[in-house]
């Protein structure tokens, strides 16, 4: 079979004919930057032109293909095509990446057919192109920037990307400098920074090069940032979070840029001091008199350097004990606009690679077959059909599920199709979601085996008291991260005994922990390599019974002869569970008679989150309370006199791990409609009421001013509309947002405005911050529209893919203003906290413009959205 692949005939074995044109893209001619991301032609992560026409390869026989032109993301090019890259890299559009490859053809097709479409033909095309970090605004914008340089017939040039660079381990000495586990300065003058935290779409590379850049003096294009790794946990870890202990690696908590700030400036800055003394030896004159500015050392005496010139000699010196970062005064790229992301153009380009792309000699590719229900074993496996499937190479038992090893991802898929597995569901997790959330609703609505996490006044009392109570149930239900890349994993043993993993990993310590059980060998002769992440969202951060320890366990199986990547199948990764967990609150809640709050008492049942994350559970996990359950309940924005908060942690067989936002994505929910319920009951706005128990949280009062003020909060919406407002206070961030909505003749909600008022500290960098708080509005957006895990009868888990898990796309994106508030207080997260706010502002809106309270989630249970 012959194919034409971006100009070029390339010979393909006819075996591969009925296979996807993605993986015999993928896996065959090793093109990496089409991607995967569900299989079943509903994200278009896979998109190609053929005969330039956007197609999803997923869904294409190769065969079907022959004798047509197929355009991938590497070998794109033209007029169109470099215009609308120029405009993804000038409007910031990425984040994570993964599915900006498929994005940006879309576009280009999109416009090498119509070189003016309005907004509405612009997201009916784009419509099918998910992006989980929500860029979608951003896409829509950048399409228009094309459209514009298309019409002015300005060359927008052709954008570039670095070659990718990996971090080679640290020796003892260089891991017992202040200043080169962090910042690295290379002979010729490109300075690299190490970042410990995972860049999963983020910015925190970006954020990193600007402080780098700044303390440094250095130019800003000359500085690239790579995923660290390298430290264990014992004797402490260069790399560790502060915020989690600090003594092993983790990204997390939206801590990238808190836990950075102090350190990243300081090294850099030390960094600098070390190049003046450097070139004050050399030129025999005083340190105080070296100038640096964008990458050029300088002395009056007209001498100059660069950074390379410089390095070796700098590296040895000592590093001055007086060195301070500048003062905010003298920043001139921390704060302000115009950073573009560091990141960009390899994602856009299609040449950065993630796990998911990682290729070794001789590798397997290996997908896994989990039980279809929690809990459930492998009895007896069938698996003479999956081996004589071409392609296959074995089939291994693991702990999680049956293992088909391949030589293509294709193969190793087909072989997973014809597996005969029995089940053995004596200890699964046998019951429907429905019924675990009627368990869920008894204890919540009982207090059954709660525990008190917070007692303030007396609750009881004040609600006994109360002019207006509100005593309300609300219900959250299971949801999954689904991150367009699906969590992967590779590894490698080597002639020395050193395992090499590669997992965009949010902890390198968590997952040498999944290596090394899985392997049976110590933890030392675990070697951990992070790529690029596509996305995250909390998935990546589980310590076992992950793909890591999968890949490990089939490599092992096989007697370590192959290197083993696991892939995981969309399907099987929501199967493996790891969701944000169910949570049911009950929420009573008094007013006297002038409808000030008077009491509050929440009780939650939920699956606790903390005892699944080793080290963390130590702190967050403390006398039967959960933090990461009780989040935004137990520390919210409001001075409560009378407030009680209890917890039940609900014991069920279904996996859990930490969600976008953790607990304050349902506990927030719970607070802030019970707070709306209580306004409207007393007769109060829900504004005014806020204020009230605002005044002891300044900085979250003045972001409620600011939305309200700015999304006309107290002027009349147009006639068929309606608002909602909700608060929060979380990692240490102030913010209020203000959702407009709408309602259509066929009764769908539509999406029309968010305004959101945030207080972060100091922005690095303002434009990724805002991208940020747009991406986690549209994620939520998405989850408390449409976002359900189902397990059916018995336990089935019946939840698998894109089209029974439904996520926000493009047209139902509503117009969205971020309000970033200026501080000078040190940053803080930014990356979840426009998160719990979102389900809320939207529900109360709903009460508002329809009289119905929403108080079960998703909110299509009761009503579409369109
Ligand atoms: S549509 Fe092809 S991978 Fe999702
Ligand atoms: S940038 Fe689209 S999925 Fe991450």
């Amino acid at each position: 079979m012959r194919l034409n692949v971006n100009g070029a005939d390339v010979e393909v074995d006819d075996r591969f004919g009925a296979s996807p044109l993605l993986w015999v893209l993928r896996d065959v001619l090793g093109m990496h930057g089409t991607k995967y991301g569900c299989g079943i032609g509903y994200c278009a992560a896979c998109t190609v032109l053929i005969d330039g026409q956007n197609t999803k390869s997923c869904q294409t026989p190769a065969e079907n293909a022959v004798g047509k032109a197929i355009t991938t993301v590497e070998g794109a090019s033209g007029p169109v095509v470099d215009a609308v890259r120029e405009a993804w890299y000038q409007g910031n559009v990425i984040q994570c990446g993964y599915c900006q490859g498929g994005q940006t053809l879309a576009a280009t097709a999109l416009l090498e057919a119509d070189r003016s479409p309005d907004d509405a033909a612009v997201a009916q095309w784009m419509n099918g192109n998910l992006c989980r970090c929500g860029t979608y605004s951003r896409i829509r914008h950048a399409i228009g920037q094309a459209v514009g340089t298309l019409a002015s017939g300005r060359d927008p040039g052709q954008l570039a990307a670095a070659p990718e660079l990996e971090m080679q381990p640290l020796t003892p000495e260089e891991l017992a400098d202040p200043v080169h586990p962090y910042v690295r300065i290379g002979p010729d003058g490109t300075v690299v920074a190490y970042s410990s935290q995972l860049e999963m779409g983020q910015g925190i590379h970006t954020a990193l090069a600007t402080i780098v850049a700044e303390e440094l003096d250095a130019d800003y294009a000359s500085v690239r940032v790579v995923n660290a790794a390298n430290g264990g946990i014992s004797g402490g870890d260069v790399y560790g979070n502060p915020e989690a202990g600090g003594f092993f690696q983790l990204t997390g908590a939206s801590t990238s840029t808190k836990i950075s700030w102090g350190r990243y400036r300081l090294a850099a800055a030390q960094a600098r001091a070390r190049l003046a003394s450097a070139a004050a030896e050399a030129w025999q004159v005083p340190a105080e008199e070296v100038d640096i500015e964008s990458g050029i050392v300088r002395h009056p005496s007209g001498k100059r350097a660069g950074f390379g010139e410089l390095a070796a000699r700098a590296g040895q010196l000592p590093v001055p004990d007086d060195v301070r970062p500048k003062d905010p005064g003298q920043y001139k790229l921390i704060g302000r606009e115009g950073r573009l992301r560091v990141d960009a153009p390899g994602k856009i380009l299609g040449t950065t690679r993630f796990t998911i792309d990682v290729t070794l000699p001789r590798m397997l590719t290996a997908v896994v077959l989990h039980p279809p229900k929690f809990g459930a074993t492998a009895a007896a496996v069938d698996d003479s059909a999956a081996l004589a499937v071409p392609g296959v190479t074995a089939v291994v038992r693991i702990d999680e599920g049956v293992a088909v090893t391949g030589q293509t991802f294709d193969d190793a898929q087909r072989g997973l199709r014809a597996l005969r597995v029995d089940w053995d569901e004596q200890n699964a997790e046998r019951r429907s979601s429905e019924e675990l959330l009627a368990e869920h609703r008894r204890l919540a609505v009982s207090g059954e085996q709660a525990v008190v996490a917070r007692e303030d006044g007396d609750a009881a009392a004040a609600l006994a008291a109360a002019a207006h109570v509100v005593d309300a149930v609300y219900a959250l239900p299971y949801l999954a991260h689904a991150p367009m890349e699906p969590n992967n994993a590779a590894c490698a043993m080597g002639d020395d005994g050193i395992l090499e993993v590669w997992a965009g990993t949010e902890s390198p310590e968590y997952t040498r922990m999944a290596a090394s059980a899985a392997a049976g060998i110590d933890k030392d002769r675990v070697r951990v390599h992070v790529p690029m992440a596509g996305g995250s969202f909390g998935l990546r951060s589980s310590a076992a019974k992950d793909p890591t320890s999968e890949a490990v366990q089939v490599a092992r199986a096989l007697d370590w002869k192959y290197p083993v990547k696991l892939q995981s199948l969309r399907e099987e990764e929501l199967k493996s569970g790891r969701y944000r967990p169910m949570a049911v609150h009950r929420v009573r809640a008094g007013a006297d008679a002038q409808g000030r709050l008077t009491a509050l008492h929440q009780q939650i049942a939920a699956e606790p989150t903390s005892p699944n994350l080793p080290f963390v559970a130590d702190f967050l996990f403390k006398g039967g309370v959960d933090y990461m359950t009780t989040g935004g309940a137990v520390d919210g924005p409001y001075t409560l006199a009378n407030f009680k908060l209890e917890t039940t942690n609900v014991q069920t067989g279904v996996p859990i791990m930490i969600w976008r936002s953790i607990g304050n994505s349902h506990t927030e929910f719970a607070r802030e409609s019970a707070i709306d319920e209580l306004a409207i009951a007393a007769g109060r706005d829900p504004v005014d009421l806020r204020r009230d128990l605002l005044a002891g949280n300044p900085r979250t009062l003045r972001a409620l001013e600011l939305a309200a003020d700015r999304s006309g909060w107290g002027t009349p919406t147009p006639e068929g509309r309606a608002r909602g407002v909700a608060c929060s206070s979380f990692l240490d961030s102030h913010s209020a947002q203000v959702t407009e909505i709408s309602l259509d003749n066929r009764n769908r909600v539509h999406l029309e405005k968010i305004t959101f008022a945030l207080d972060c500290g100091i922005t690095v960098t303002p434009d990724l911050v805002r991208a940020q708080v747009e991406g986690g509005l549209i994620y939520a957006l998405g989850a408390a529209a449409w976002g359900e895990i189902v397990l059916g009868d018995g336990g089935q888990i019946i939840t698998q893919n894109f089209d029974t898990y439904p996520v926000m796309e493009m047209q139902s994106v509503p117009q969205i203003e971020v309000l970033l508030i200026e501080s000078a207080e040190p940053p803080t997260g930014v990356g979840e906290v426009s998160v719990p706010t979102t389900a809320p502002a939207l529900t109360n809106a709903i009460a508002a413009l329809t009289g119905t309270r929403i108080r079960r989630l998703p909110i299509t249970k009761t009503i579409r959205v369109a």
